[in-house]
């Protein structure tokens, strides 16, 4: 018989097995009291056996633990969390420099506990489930004897997801104090390494896209050291094998629910396994650990498909929609709104702000977002950071009396604000030039004219959130664009001893959480969105306190289908912040057609970014039907089931789709989009997937019923763009897209 869920340890084999439906991991304590990784992948069954997974093995040249019959080498052994300075020379998952100064340490199995359901991660985001029964977590203890230190590692397994939820913490029992040099949140020996490589690696205005390489012997990794997760590269990795494709084949993921520096790293060791760890980036970090002390990392996710990558990015987005994001926001549609940045950047006032917040509303939208410029002296990006109190030359009356002017508009009320930042032309940096990071016998560095507050601090935190608290508890708010416009440089903090430098990072990061914290339960009514120079941090450590977030600066049609496309490889729609912008393009300069902004930006939270006022009567018009249809696919979009269909990292790039179909397959929305039109092309078929096989669907502009098998199988027919004679061809000229929206027949 299967079970839904279960975690077994069998006293005879040593074996622990955390399964569900859908899937299988398998682990066991070695003859040495380490723990071995056996297995994950599709559910297994019957009895096992170490000797099914592992065996001694008898090698020329190679380090052994002891000396006589069943002896060990770690160096060959697939192991869930080594550690350096015995017999395995690979990268470790956990580092630890004794009062000695012997880095020599040896973790032995303890004890284990199994707990229903998911306890919380003291101070950091992690998924949670609801109810006991949705998830059950498996906590072993190692220990090390000579330095009287605890492992304990986590594993958590839910009851829907092929997923586990791991993380590992280190408690000091001893009486001598000991440096942490690494810790990270999950490592895995995976049998082979026969794998490709996924990554998300991008820039400002180029974020997340698709990266894929073979993985190779040694050593390949991400990671980021600029105090952001960034937007270089994403803290997510997805190993698939050579022909695994959006819709068949194994993949694995691994995602780090975690906002700062961090480090993926696989690496292929002569034995042909590969090692995946993750975590909090090794480099720079340096976390003194005096006696009673713990230090927790954060969670990692590791996910497993044999359905194809597209499978894969749909556990991520159900997990992340029901068991990370706040319970208030899973299934609230996201509200359609007006952000005044490309409207009218820092040059507003009171006046500006409410006519183009009336034009917003005569459009339907819904929530209007005063973003930067509104406080200090904020006039420009040199200074006013750090200030936020409202400027009264620009608005006399306060937030509270434009939040005010604008809900009885109809609308609801949002505000930008970046806490972590400082400008030195501000009061603030007056009274404490020394709440900014940076070493004041060296030169800082400046981004954007702005300097990071030390948020390793508890009261720079406080003094932050006490400014906020005076504007949020007077005025009416629902809606929060957090943002974070640079990263660290010279990090150093005044406040931290010499030999706790190495901790400001991750202190940094556990202060921007209190913040999010401290914020969401006292406004638990105000919808957060995370940006940092539009993806910069985009996470799933900040998903649990924002559930959206800019996805990126450039608002440009054709560059944000790629940015799009790519955040879907483990982001949900529902996150990921989209706006319809102005042309030209700021960005990019380039003119797309209304019709392809509107159609990209339906795939995401939905919203405007341009001065409403200045838009003609036929645009007024285009932009009333593009939002009452967002308003009425916009739940199916956010919650139901993405699939890729034609990816631009494919192939020419030139054409590309996806759809989103309901969780019972009684709706879709698809999504086609051609950036330069091609002479004189023969007819194009789109093939679908998710619907009803044996259902009748309708489908917008054919006048008669179509089978899911049809269009599943055939597809959709497509006439290509210009074609010499065909000028009334809707889809003429370059930039065009299409949207079809298809819905069940009622027998
Ligand atoms: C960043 C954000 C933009 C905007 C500006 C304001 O660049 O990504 O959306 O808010 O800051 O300065």
């Amino acid at each position: 018989m299967w079970e839904d869920l279960k975690i077994v340890f069998n006293e005879d084999t040593q074996i622990f097995h955390l399964q569900n439906k859908n899937f299988s991991y398998i682990m066991g304590i070695l003859e040495n009291g380490h723990l071995g990784h056996f297995y994950l992948g599709n559910p297994i069954h019957g009895p096992l056996r170490q000797h099914m997974f592992r065996r001694d093995q008898n090698r020329a040249l190679i380090p052994y633990l002891s000396e006589g019959s069943g002896k060990i080498s770690l160096s060959i052994e697939r192991q869930e969390f080594p550690s350096y300075g015995t017999t395995d020379f690979r990268d470790p998952a956990i580092d630890i420099q004794l009062s000695s100064g012997s880095r020599v340490i040896d973790f032995k199995y303890e004890c284990h506990r199994i707990i229903e359901g998911k306890p919380k991660l003291g101070g950091l985001p992690s998924t949670w489930v609801s109810d006991l029964a949705d998830g059950k977590t498996l906590e072993i203890d190692h220990y090390d004897r000579v330095a009287c230190i605890r492992l304990t590692l986590t594993y958590t397994i839910f009851k829907d997801y092929p997923v586990i939820g791991r993380n590992a913490k280190v408690t000091n029992e001893g009486t001598q104090e000991v440096f942490i040099d690494r810790l990270m949140s999950m490592s895995i020996d995976l049998f082979d390494g026969d794998w490709q490589w996924l990554q998300l690696s991008g820039n400002w205005a180029r974020e997340r896209h698709v990266h894929i390489t073979e993985l190779r012997p040694g050593i390949q990794s991400i990671g980021s050291r600029c105090g952001a997760s960034s937007a270089y590269e994403n803290p997510f990795i997805i190993l698939k094998r050579k022909h695994t494709t959006e819709a068949v084949g194994e993949a694995l993921g691994i995602s780090l629910v975690y906002s700062g520096n961090f480090l993926i790293q696989g690496e292929v060791n002569a034995d042909n396994q590969t090692r995946i760890v993750g975590g909090i980036h090794p480099e720079g970090f340096r976390w003194k650990l005096k006696e009673h002390e713990s230090f927790q990392a954060p969670e990692a996710l590791i996910a497993y498909s044999n359905k194809g990558m597209g499978e894969l990015s749909r556990v991520y987005h159900n997990l992340f929609r029901k068991n990370l994001i706040q319970k208030r926001w899973q299934d609230s549609p996201r509200p359609i709104v007006l952000n005044s940045w490309e409207a009218v950047y820092f040059d507003f006032d009171e006046e500006v702000i409410l006519e183009l917040a009336q034009s917003a509303k005569s459009l339907g939208i819904e929530v209007f977002i005063l973003d930067d410029g509104w406080f200090g002296k904020r006039n420009n990006d040199k200074a006013g950071l750090g200030d936020w109190h409202v400027n009264r030359e620009k608005l006399p009356n306060g937030i509270k009396g434009i939040a005010k002017k604008i809900e009885d508009m109809g609308l609801k009320f949002g505000l930008w604000i970046e806490p972590e930042m400082i400008n030195k032309k501000s009061d603030l940096f007056n009274r404490h030039p020394e709440w900014l990071i940076g070493d004041p016998l060296r030169n800082q560095s400046h981004s954007r004219n702005q300097y990071v507050l030390d948020f390793s601090r508890r009261e720079v935190v406080d003094g932050i959130y006490n400014q906020l608290i005076q504007i949020l508890d007077h005025a009416s708010v629902s809606f929060i664009k957090w943002d974070m416009n640079r990263n660290i440089t010279e990090a150093f903090s005044r406040n931290l001893q010499a030999d706790r430098q190495g901790e400001i990072f991750h202190r940094y990061i556990l202060g921007v959480y209190d913040l999010y914290e401290r914020l969401t339960s006292r406004y638990p009514h105000i919808l957060f969105e995370s940006c940092a120079s539009g993806g910069g941090r985009v996470d799933p450590g900040l998903l649990y306190y924002a559930p959206q977030f800019w996805t990126s600066d450039n608002t440009d049609a054709v560059e944000r289908i790629k940015i799009q496309y790519g955040t879907s490889m483990v982001y949900p729609l529902s996150s990921i912040g989209t706006h319809v912008s102005d042309i030209p393009n700021h960005q990019m300069l380039r003119n797309t057609t209304l019709k392809m902004r509107g159609d990209v930006a339906y795939f995401g939270t939905f919203g405007y970014e341009l001065d409403v006022r200045k838009l003609s009567e036929i645009e007024r018009e285009h932009v009333k039907k593009q939002i009452s249809s967002s308003k009425k696919y916009r739940s199916l979009i956010q919650q139901g089931d993405f699939r890729r269909l034609i990816s631009p990292f494919e192939g020419t790039g030139n054409e590309i789709a996806w759809m989103v179909t309901s969780t019972d397959k009684k709706q879709a929305i698809v999504g086609w989009y051609q950036i330069l039109a091609k002479p004189n092309e023969g007819l194009f078929r789109l093939r679908l997937e998710g619907l009803h096989r044996e259902k009748l669907y309708t489908v917008t502009g054919m006048d008669y019923p179509v089978s899911g098998s049809v269009l599943m199988n055939f597809g959709l027919l497509l006439f290509p763009s210009f074609n010499g004679s065909d000028l009334k061809n809707p889809i003429t000229g370059d930039y065009q897209s299409r949207i079809w929206f298809i819905e069940e027949l009622e027998e």
